[in-house]
């Protein structure tokens, strides 16, 4: 049977994804520089020791960040520090706290897919997988959802400058790439600016407002971290979402029988998208430097050293997942490392979930069917790091 990997030739670069797993599950990868990590468990054990492997890794970066941009950005930052920045956001993210945005999220979804039921095709992304979760971000948030063109452009660009992962090996092209990745997320931080300033004039109920008070050690967070925070939210806390969005459509479409079972039992749609987390990884790479040597997966990685751990390609060990290729929806138990593990765990999954359940219920309840088309075929992230589609056309007849 073709996969779905193959059928759509995803990232060709990542023989991990067809089943060739690397010869040692950490090594050191010569085109990219750095360390890759490929199996589940160092692939664990490096997400549950942040003291040895460290969230900051702009220093060991082949080229030059304006350090500005990762101000209160969490995902940089190792505990202690990280914990105090954290506590400003979990509350907000609680399953609890998310569970009550149901009915709002619910009223979103039926008004997207109001504007495409009946029609025979539609691009999925464009449509339902990438507005739904930017609107829901941009209302926590409180930047108005009617600007969500603006982060879209904003949050391609960035993804384009980047060019992939090549500003990984250095040089004054990947500085260039760099660059340029830098002056396009620009306007973008210059809007959030404008809003943070309005909030801390006129505070609402939002979480820009919520920031615009809150202080680590008894200070209060200046404007650049408060901006960088909110970018991070609103870029991480959609494109993600989209490409899960998009990935389930595919790997139900790549697996008909399955896709018939979770239809005609909807208990297993929590658990399909746990498994399309898995199959296809949206977050595919996670980086980190050694603090110290240290030997894991029978090799000894120097300290100093950048290492990428691919969550994508642990995902499909099978000395975790029995038959790891294959998409199974009924999956359980189901450890996949698609939100990570640890202390950086995603704070967002909550919110990802709800949406992938809300989502994907509601295409079922519209649609008795809905494929590919063979015509146009799904447009991917290039990015290596990234598995989804930024662009998914569907037939419904
Ligand atoms: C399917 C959707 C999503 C996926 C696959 C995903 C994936 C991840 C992963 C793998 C991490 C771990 C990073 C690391 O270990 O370095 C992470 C962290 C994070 N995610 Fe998500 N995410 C998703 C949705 C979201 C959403 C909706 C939000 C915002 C509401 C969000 C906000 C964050 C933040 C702020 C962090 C950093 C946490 C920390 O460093 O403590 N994510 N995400």
């Amino acid at each position: 049977m073709t996969t779905v990997v193959d059928r759509w030739d995803i990232h060709p670069v990542h023989a991990w994804l067809r089943g060739v797993r690397p010869e040692k599950p950490v090594g050191f990868d010569e085109q990219m520089g750095l360390w890759g990590v490929y199996g589940y468990p160092e692939a664990l054990e490096m997400l549950n020791d942040p003291k040895t492997f460290s969230s900051r890794t702009a220093h060991l970066a082949p080229i030059t960040y304006d350090e500005s941009l990762s101000e209160g950005d969490m995902s940089q930052m190792d505990p202690p520090e990280h914990t105090k920045y954290r506590k400003l956001l979990s509350h907000g993210f609680t399953p609890k706290v998310v569970a009550d945005l149901e009915p709002r999220i619910a009223e979103i979804t039926g008004e997207l897919l109001d504007g495409i039921t009946g029609k025979d095709r539609f691009d999925l992304v464009a449509e339902l997988a990438y507005p739904l979760p930017v609107i829901v971000i941009a209302e926590l948030l409180g930047v108005p959802s009617s600007d969500r063109h603006l982060f879209k452009q904003w949050a391609f660009n960035i993804i384009e400058e980047l060019n992939g992962m090549a500003y990984l090996s250095g040089g004054e092209e990947a500085q260039a790439s760099v660059d340029a990745a830098n002056d396009s997320v620009k306007p973008m931080l210059d809007y959030l600016l404008e809003h943070v300033l309005e909030r801390r004039r006129r505070p609402r109920e939002d979480l820009l407002t919520q920031l615009s008070a809150a202080e680590v050690d008894g200070q209060r967070l200046t404007d650049n971290e408060i901006v960088n925070i909110a970018n991070i939210l609103l870029v991480t806390g959609h494109i993600t979402t989209t490409m899960l969005l998009g990935n389930t459509m595919l790997c139900l479409d790549s697996y008909p029988d399955q896709a018939r079972r979770v239809r005609e039992d909807r208990s297993l749609v929590p658990t399909a998208i746990e498994e399309s987390l898995r199959l296809l990884t949206p977050s595919a790479a996670m980086s980190r430097s050694t603090t110290r040597d240290v030997e894991v997966g029978g090799v000894t990685i120097p300290k100093d050293k950048m290492i990428l751990i691919w969550l994508g390609a642990a995902n499909r060990d099978p000395h975790q997942f029995i038959a790891p290729a294959e998409f199974d929806p009924a999956r359980d138990p189901n450890p996949h490392l698609g939100f990570g593990r640890g202390v950086h765990f995603c704070i967002g999954a909550p919110l990802a979930r709800l949406e992938g359940r809300i989502a994907l219920n509601g295409l079922f309840d519209r649609f008795a069917e809905l494929r590919t088309d063979p015509e146009d075929a799904p447009a991917f992230f290039p990015s290596p790091d990234m598995i989804g589609v930024r662009a998914l056309p569907l037939r419904a007849r």
